[in-house]
């Protein structure tokens, strides 16, 4: 199977539908939606963690990784959906959290009682760097009452694990393998960038120790080790890497077919665009030439060195891309196909979010009590620490927030979106009752798009296959690009903007076939008009 044509959905569990009344998403909900993912016309679904685990990182911090988690279902229902989701041509991409484990894992309980095997597992250091952790403070935390700090690149209950030693990779080679065994067929590896440590570490004041352990050499090597190991031997299955703070670099080796990485590889830089002076916890405009520029450095370098992109614009980690990039109040509908559009026809294997394909927006929450994010959380408090007002440390959670993706799908207009009959473990959005699926598919346009750009990618290869090169790089407003494979060409312009923006279409596609549109019968003149966030794609 290639992954060049195939469509990826995610789905938070928690949020996607309750089917037993307990006001958290569960595994017989995501079976009993399948029809409708079948409609969409996806080839696989990533699901969030599903495992046992604590929950203080929403399943990130993972206490047995061969289980399934009661709160979701049994593993005998995990198994049927596996099954079901094959019958209706649908395949299970499982999220793996290798590079740390909650510390209610055994591994690190077993340690904390004094088991040197165990030990070995973690990274247990008697002295610590000045790394800080992803979620704000220390990396270090106190091993029991040995003296010693283990280390957690995420929160203090997620220990880092040890991958330099060959029996941690075992075990989680294994971990691979289990689910294997079941039938999964795509593997989703979280902050994977971040396995490889050295012996040694240093600190480094300037950049909070992340040069110290991010796409390191011997990660390259852990990855082709695990790759041998496990899903190196069935070429069905898709592999995506979540690389933090990465470069270009970095991923075109990771995904290089001969080096036998990893199939393709999420980046973070094209969601960083509105964060001023590179911190998250600020709120300013988006920054288009910055966006339009990284698009086309990765869209080229990836192409010119047989890389491959794992391109979005949500997921369970991001607010949502309407409220950051369209102007959502006046444009919401022309302004969701359009960003489907630039992604969905660009080189890369695209993923949807929950939610996306129905438009779905920020909840607009109006009190921190709605949030539940340990980040968000976090984050609150230092703003205030550094002498934010109240109100503008509420902005900007409000507009930066996890939960703002994590809010339920919305099915209906009834109680609870139809998410759930109970209270739901994170509140619903304020917008469900314009904004749900049996409204979208009545009289809404968004998911038919969807599924249009869904096919196309499937009818031609040059969307799937073609190359990549950038088109008016320089424009203020539209970021356009051109695709090429056995003579075929297909030009994408998109109108990032509300004002109609002129482009000079070069003669060649002048006349050309309108392949997709989000605006009705447009005529490719050589003097071209695009109405605000308008996408089109011409085929020649
Ligand atoms: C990834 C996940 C995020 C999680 C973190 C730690 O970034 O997407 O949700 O908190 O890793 O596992
Ligand atoms: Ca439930």
């Amino acid at each position: 199977m290639s992954f060049k044509d195939k469509v990826i959905y995610q789905i938070y569990p928690k949020s996607y539908l309750d089917t037993n009344g307990d006001g958290i998403g569960d595994l017989a909900g995501i079976i009993k939606k399948l029809p409708y993912l079948k409609l969409l016309g996806v080839d696989m679904i990533w699901l969030n963690p599903v495992y046992p685990s604590p929950q203080k990182d929403n399943g990130y911090d993972i206490s047995d990784y061969t289980a399934v988690n009661p709160v979701f279902g049994t593993m005998e229902e995990f198994e049927s959906l596996i099954q079901k989701a094959k019958e209706h041509g649908i395949d299970v991409m499982l999220d793996m959290v290798l590079n740390h484990v909650s510390i209610e894992h055994e591994w690190f309980q077993k340690a904390l009682a004094g088991d040197k095997k165990y030990q070995d597992y973690f990274i247990i250091r008697d002295e610590t760097t000045d790394w800080v952790s992803k979620f704000g403070g220390n990396a270090w935390a106190p091993f029991g009452d040995t003296g010693k700090y283990y280390l957690h690149l995420f929160d203090i209950t997620q220990a880092d694990l040890n991958w330099r030693n060959p029996e941690v990779r075992e075990e989680l080679f294994n971990v691979v393998r289990f689910w294997m065994d079941k039938g999964i067929k795509g593997f989703r590896f979280d902050v994977i960038n971040l396995i490889g440590k050295d012996e040694v570490l240093q600190s480094n004041a300037m950049s909070d120790g992340k040069p110290e352990y991010t796409d390191k050499p011997i990660t390259h090597e852990y990855l082709r080790m695990m790759n041998e190991a496990t899903y190196g031997s069935d070429p069905e299955i898709i592999t995506v890497g979540e690389m933090s703070f990465t470069t270009v670099e970095n991923c075109i080796m990771y995904t290089q077919p001969e080096r036998h990485e990893l199939s393709m590889t999420f980046n973070f830089h094209h969601l960083k665009v509105d964060y001023e002076e590179g911190k998250k916890w600020t709120k300013v405009p988006f920054d288009f030439a910055e966006l339009k520029r990284l698009f086309h450095t990765w869209g080229t370098q990836m192409s010119e060195n047989q890389g491959w992109n794992a391109w979005f614009w949500n997921n369970h980690d991001q607010p949502r891309a309407l409220n950051r990039f369209v102007d959502v109040e006046n444009y919401r509908v022309e302004g969701a196909k359009m960003l489907a559009s630039a992604i969905h026809l660009n080189r890369g294997t695209p993923y949807i979010y929950m939610g996306e394909e129905i438009g779905m927006v920020d909840p607009d929450f109006e009190s921190m009590d709605d949030y539940v994010d340990v980040e968000s959380l976090n984050a609150y408090q230092e703003l205030l620490e550094q002498g934010k007002s109240p109100e503008r440390a509420f902005e900007i959670v409000q507009s930066k927030s996890r939960d703002n993706a994590r809010t339920p799908m919305q099915w209906t207009h009834e109680v609870n979106a139809g998410f759930s009959k109970a209270t739901p473990w994170l509140a619903v959005g304020n917008h469900a009752t314009e904004i749900n699926a049996a409204k979208e598919l009545e009289e809404g346009s968004i998911f038919a798009y969807y599924q249009k750009l869904i096919r196309l990618r499937k009818e031609y290869p040059v969307i799937a296959e073609g190359s990549y090169q950038a088109f008016v790089p320089e424009h203020e407003s539209v970021y356009g690009f051109v695709r090429e494979h056995n003579g075929q060409k297909l030009l994408v312009l998109n109108n990032f903007f509300a004002q109609a923006a002129e482009v000079q279409l070069p003669e060649e596609f002048v006349g050309g076939e309108v392949l997709i549109d989000n605006y009705l019968s447009t005529e490719v003149t050589s003097d071209f008009t695009l109405q605000p966030y308008q996408s089109i794609g011409i085929l020649i």
